[in-house]
């Protein structure tokens, strides 16, 4: 869709459905290529980077298939398959660099091209590489792709400690994929905590894998000979469910979200909560009921890792907070970026100065 016209004026209300998330079905489409094993993911949300990883593995010569309405999608990653992702496809989609782990453990050479510009920052993925390196792999960067192999005489990747200079969310995904099939332990420090990796880590374990710790700042990964195929079904889009809340705050309207995760969005329904929004939560959904954007009041929020608030909902709170009554501080701590939206705003009369990281 290039355009898409919005009339606006109206309360938002409904019941909504929320897809599996994206940030989770990304990494475990990756964590296919560790088995030649058939893996079956359901609740895989239909959306053009989940497209884009689809022809990524595809043109690796994995075998993909989709089944029926559940957002179900199988795998099968012959031992015979090219292990690289080429530039055209990595270059319009960063997550691309989730291949390098799995591909690099299973086959032990990968060639993955660097994702290049990105539109939130020039986010490198220097730590990947690092991390890798620390388990054994040779990686060099030649003409734009990181060309990874094992040393000579060795057949896998070996367990290290591996301390990242910052959180890292796909770099954690990298390494606990790439530790599932090394030798010995892996222990990741300043480990990301999100939900997605839990999620991967649930879907890593169904495969044979073993993993302790995932959701805190420490996971330990034993390596395991082979993993095998399983079923998994994503986990729910914390995210999308988070803009359907901001959506119906904003609009004075009240929705209910059906299959969503309230745990995860601790953040993000405190800060709706303060703002005068009733939410609340039980198994298997949210609701939200707003008394109508000037009767809520501007929140300040930093972005932080999770399970802070997170950078992913920035665009939409600072959309409510103009709607409702008062000022509000808004600090982006993750990307150095991630205020495009901004001017967008402002052309729509909102009243937003930006200085540096906060706005
Ligand atoms: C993931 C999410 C993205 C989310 C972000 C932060 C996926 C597919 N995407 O992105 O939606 O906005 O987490 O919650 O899950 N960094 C480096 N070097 C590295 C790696 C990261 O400098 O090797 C920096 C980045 O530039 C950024 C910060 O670390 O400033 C966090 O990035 P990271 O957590 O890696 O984000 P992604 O995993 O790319």
């Amino acid at each position: 869709m290039d355009k898409l016209v919005v009339r606006g004026g109206k309360a938002l209300n409904g019941t909504v459905d929320i897809s599996g998330a994206k940030n989770a079905a990304l990494p475990e489409m990756c964590a296919t290529l560790l088995t030649a094993d058939t893996v079956k993911l359901i609740n895989v949300p239909r959306l053009h980077d989940v497209a884009t990883m689809r022809k990524l593995l595809a043109n690796m010569g994995v075998e993909t298939e989709t089944h029926g309405e559940r957002g179900g999608m199988s795998f099968v990653a012959a031992d015979s398959i090219t292990p690289e992702a080429p530039y055209e496809l990595v270059k319009t989609m960063r997550a691309s660099i989730l291949a390098l782990g799995p591909l690099l453990a299973r086959f032990g050479h990968a060639k993955v091209s660097l994702p290049g510009g990105c539109a939130i920052g020039s986010r490198p993925v220097d730590q990947h590489i690092k991390g890798l390196q620390a388990m054994g792999a040779e990686i060099t960067v030649e003409h734009g792709y990181i060309m990874a192999k094992l040393p000579a005489g060795q057949k896998r990747l070996h367990g290290a400690r591996i301390v990242t200079d910052m959180v890292t969310v796909t770099g954690t995904e990298n390494f606990m994929m790439a530790a599932a099939l090394a030798d010995g332990v892996t222990v990741l420090e300043n480990a990301a905590q999100e939900p997605e990796i839990s999620d991967l880590a649930e879907m890593l374990i169904k495969m044979g894998a073993q993993i302790e710790g995932q959701g805190s700042s420490r996971i330990t990964i034993t390596g395991v000979a082979k993993l095998h195929g399983c079923e998994h079904a994503v986990v729910a889009d914390r995210i999308e469910a988070g803009t359907f809340l901001c959506a119906a705050a904003a609009t004075g309207g009240s929705v209910r979200l059906n299959h969503a995760r309230g745990e995860h969005l601790d953040a993000v329904i405190e800060k709706l909560r303060d703002a005068g929004a009733t939410v609340e939560c039980g198994e298997g959904y949210i609701s939200l009921s707003s008394p109508g954007a000037r009767a809520l009041t501007a929140q300040g929020f930093r972005t932080t890792e999770y399970p802070g608030f997170p950078t992913d909902m920035q665009a939409q709170f600072m959309a409510l907070n103009v709607k409702a009554e008062g000022a509000s501080v808004i600090t982006e701590t993750i990307f150095e970026n991630r205020f495009m939206h901004v001017n967008e705003l402002v052309r729509l009369g909102a009243k937003i100065e930006v200085d540096g990281k906060t706005a």
